[in-house]
């Protein structure tokens, strides 16, 4: 930016740090503390004691539930599980080559116009409601049925009797989970339900402040999701660690990584100075996986990196770094972490959609002009 532009706008801040751009109820950052609440309940608890499907209906529906309104609940999402044959059909039309974030944001576009409330106006609260379960409802089916699509297999019958997290692994793998490998991946779920104004919630919030539709807001949020200083990181963290290789490499790869200025995924966050507390539950859970599997090489290099990120860069974990090595302990494809933090975040994207569309005004901040202004038009055939 030019002095000039800068002098005119003191308050501006880069990337909109530390900028408030609008109010919210459905989810609270305390950097200071690290902690993280949905709706006023640490996300800790939620994680621990509660599950996935509390916690999203919990940011839908504004409390937690009953048991008999968790029970109902449960039954509309398995209930909805299915998704249409177009949507398959879209699948499979797309190269096996592509990423899986591709296909679950195609997959949405084509699910968009088979709601049954398509045709109700945005600002539709109860159709929006209906509209966000069956968001999340089929959200994993459409991961792990595009992953099977993608792997030359046929889409499997979604369970409805199961839970999102054991159904979406039924899906991916073709048997059903144990019990352990469930609760684990149920966690991480509820970590990644819903982070406030982060870059995709946003997306979503700015997309639907056209008064478009849920749909399209979800989609935004996806698109943005997408790239690896955001959701992508989680599978970046992966390769990375892979790289590595073992404990023995990884002081050497980090002293090289940070004398050459290299970005370490999965550390770092615009909100969390002191620590990502989604990453400190996630780091728990992942540790306890290790000892259960018996393989403690990604523990080892995550604490090589871990000490030597905070002396020296005084940077911390995010969550994508421990859910990272924790899914991959689990069996999941690399690829398909990012399209699980969508499988999770579809609930805050909704809850996010449904706030703003209850009470809109356009989102349209202004830009800095720093270009050249005034300049004389010279007809084409007297361009030098
Ligand atoms: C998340 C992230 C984008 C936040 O970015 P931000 O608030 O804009 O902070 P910046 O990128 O401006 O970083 C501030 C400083 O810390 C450094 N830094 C931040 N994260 C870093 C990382 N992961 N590795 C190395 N250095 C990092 C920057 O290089 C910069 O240093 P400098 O002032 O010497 O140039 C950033 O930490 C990052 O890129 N992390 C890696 C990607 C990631 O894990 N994303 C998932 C987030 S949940």
């Amino acid at each position: 930016m030019s002095a000039t532009a800068a002098n005119q706008y003191p308050n501006y801040s880069p990337g909109l740090e530390g900028v408030p751009a609008g109010i919210s109820r459905i989810s609270e950052i305390d950097s200071d503390r690290s902690s993280l609440q949905y709706r006023g309940y640490d996300v800790h608890d939620l994680a621990e004691r509660g599950s996935y499907e509390e916690t999203a209906f919990l940011l839908i529906h504004e409390h937690l539930p009953t048991q008999a309104e968790l029970d109902a609940f449960k039954a509309r999402l398995g209930a909805e599980r299915q998704v249409p044959e177009a949507v398959y059909t879209a699948l499979r039309a797309i190269p096996s080559t592509a990423h899986p974030m591709e296909a679950i944001r195609t997959a949405y576009s084509v699910l968009a116009s088979f709601d049954p409330d398509d045709d109700k106006p945005s600002t539709d609260h109860d159709a929006n409601i209906r509209k966000a379960e069956r968001i999340i409802a089929k959200a994993g089916t459409m991961v792990a049925n595009g992953h099977r699509i993608q792997k030359g297999l046929d889409p499997l019958e979604p369970r409805p009797e199961l839970s999102t997290a054991a159904n979406f692994l039924y899906l991916m793998n073709g048997a059903e989970p144990d019990a352990q490998t469930v609760k684990t991946f149920d966690a991480s779920l509820t970590l990644y339900a819903e982070h406030g104004f982060n870059a995709s919630t946003f997306a979503c919030r700015v997309c639907v402040s056209t008064l478009s539709d849920l749909y399209s807001g979800v989609i935004s949020g996806i698109s943005t999701l997408k790239g690896p200083l955001h959701g992508g990181a989680n599978e970046e963290a992966m390769k990375m660690i892979l790289e590595i290789g073992s404990p023995e490499n990884a002081q050497a790869w980090i002293d090289d990584a940070l004398a050459t200025k290299k970005k370490i995924m999965g550390f770092g966050h615009r909100e969390y100075k002191k620590g990502d507390s989604r990453s400190f539950y996630m780091t728990k859970v992942a540790k306890e996986l290790s000892i259960q599997t018996g393989n403690m090489t990604f523990v080892k290099i995550a604490e090589i990196l871990e000490k030597t990120m905070l002396e020296r860069k005084g940077l911390y974990t995010n969550v994508d770094f421990p859910a990272a090595y924790a899914y991959y302990l689990l069996g999941i494809p690399i690829d398909l972490y990012t399209p699980i933090f969508v499988v999770a975040r579809v609930a805050g994207y909704s809850a996010h959609a449904i706030e703003q569309l209850d009470n809109n005004r356009l989102i349209r901040p202004k830009a800095i002009f720093n270009g050249d202004a005034n300049l004389t038009y010279v007809p084409i055939a007297e361009r030098g």
